[in-house]
């Protein structure tokens, strides 16, 4: 089993490396990134991480083969991909400031990564998520089941954080849907959140949950406000459990961005919805019950994320 993972240089994208490293399971990991001239020296940064990190491997003991390049050829026969590359938030950028850079960038690389692994599995890290999910799908050609986009699983991470820190229980007890798009729009449900199957409405008082769920919105600008740049640990983790549950065929159910041809009323459209993760990327997309209130926050949040994709087209059209 091969995974690549470009733009590996970086945090996010060294980030799933070693994760996936870690957890041992995979053959191979490639790490693509550009190189970088400063002067007259070049850095080649996915191969120096690749070495530092192959590196701990009998520290750690693992075997899966960590690789730097900066030639798609190295990435041949992947069966998954993971898109990373781009530019990160700076503070005071919006996720949406990133559209024409990093749409251009995630339009190139995956045109290179399908000309040498024509059937992989595409999940993209790159902001603004839900539209370069779409932008991965459209260069690729690949069935829309094989292209999704990873934010789900971090913004339920960092609810489910916030509400084990407030109901002082264990992370792991906590189970949550969120849904929508990867921004300020995006919908947290507690009617689907329990703890170990109680429901957190019964554990805790609505304000304490409403401001949880604004600080859940709001918790990538949180992390930019603190470093000076987006956060890497949480989303890398992210998207490395996306890796595994498709290598592993373990039809793990997550929030993902998706491609929704009429689910929940959305049409043409990559944004959060709950996904069954295996074998060949998306196996199902499942339709939750949603009340009025619920429909109209996702209403919102599709709205926002196509208003960012019609954004993107007149950009590319000029
Ligand atoms: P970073 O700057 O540390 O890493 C990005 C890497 O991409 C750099 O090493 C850069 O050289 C590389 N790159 C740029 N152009 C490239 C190209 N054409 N081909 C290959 N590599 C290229 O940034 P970081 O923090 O790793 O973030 C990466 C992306 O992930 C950003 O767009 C960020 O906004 C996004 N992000 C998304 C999250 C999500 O939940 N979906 C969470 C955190 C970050
Ligand atoms: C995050 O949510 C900025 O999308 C990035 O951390």
């Amino acid at each position: 089993m091969k995974v690549t993972v470009v733009g590996a240089g970086g945090n996010v994208g060294a980030t799933v490396a070693f994760t996936l490293a870690e957890r041992d399971f995979a053959k191979e990991v490639v790490m693509v990134d550009i190189e970088r001239k400063e002067g007259d020296k070049t850095f080649y940064p996915s191969k120096g991480r690749a070495l530092d990190q192959w590196q701990t491997a009998p520290i750690s003991g693992f075997d899966t083969r960590l690789t730097g390049t900066v030639d798609y050829e190295d990435t041949k026969n992947s069966d998954v991909c993971v898109i990373t590359a781009g530019v990160p938030r700076r503070p005071g950028m919006s996720r949406d400031d990133l559209l024409e850079i990093n749409g251009n960038i995630v339009k190139t690389v995956t045109e290179q990564l399908v000309k040498y692994s024509p059937d992989t599995i595409i999940i993209v890290v790159s902001n603004p998520l839900d539209v370069m999910t779409y932008v991965a799908h459209a260069a690729s050609n690949l069935d829309s089941k094989k292209v999704m986009g990873m934010a789900g699983i971090l913004d339920t991470a960092r609810y489910r954080a916030f509400l084990a820190e407030e109901l002082d229980v264990s992370p792991k007890d906590i189970q949550a849907l969120l849904m929508g798009g990867h921004g300020d729009t995006m919908v947290p449900l507690p009617r689907y959140t329990t703890v170990s199957g109680i429901p957190v409405t019964q554990l805790i008082d609505d304000e304490k949950l409403n401001a949880i769920v604004e600080r859940t919105k709001g918790g990538g600008g949180e992390i930019v406000g603190l470093m000076g740049t987006s956060a890497w640990y949480a989303p890398g983790a992210a998207a490395a459990q996306m890796v595994e549950a498709i290598m592993l065929d373990q039809n793990r159910i997550f929030p993902c961005a998706a491609y929704c041809n009429g689910e929940f009323g959305i049409k043409d459209l990559f944004i959060g919805v709950p996904v069954k993760l295996g074998h060949g990327g998306i196996k199902e997309i499942i339709e939750v019950d949603l009340d009025d209130g619920e429909k109209e926050l996702l209403r919102a949040s599709e709205n926002a994320v196509r208003s960012t994709l019609e954004d993107f087209k007149k950009l590319m059209d000029k």
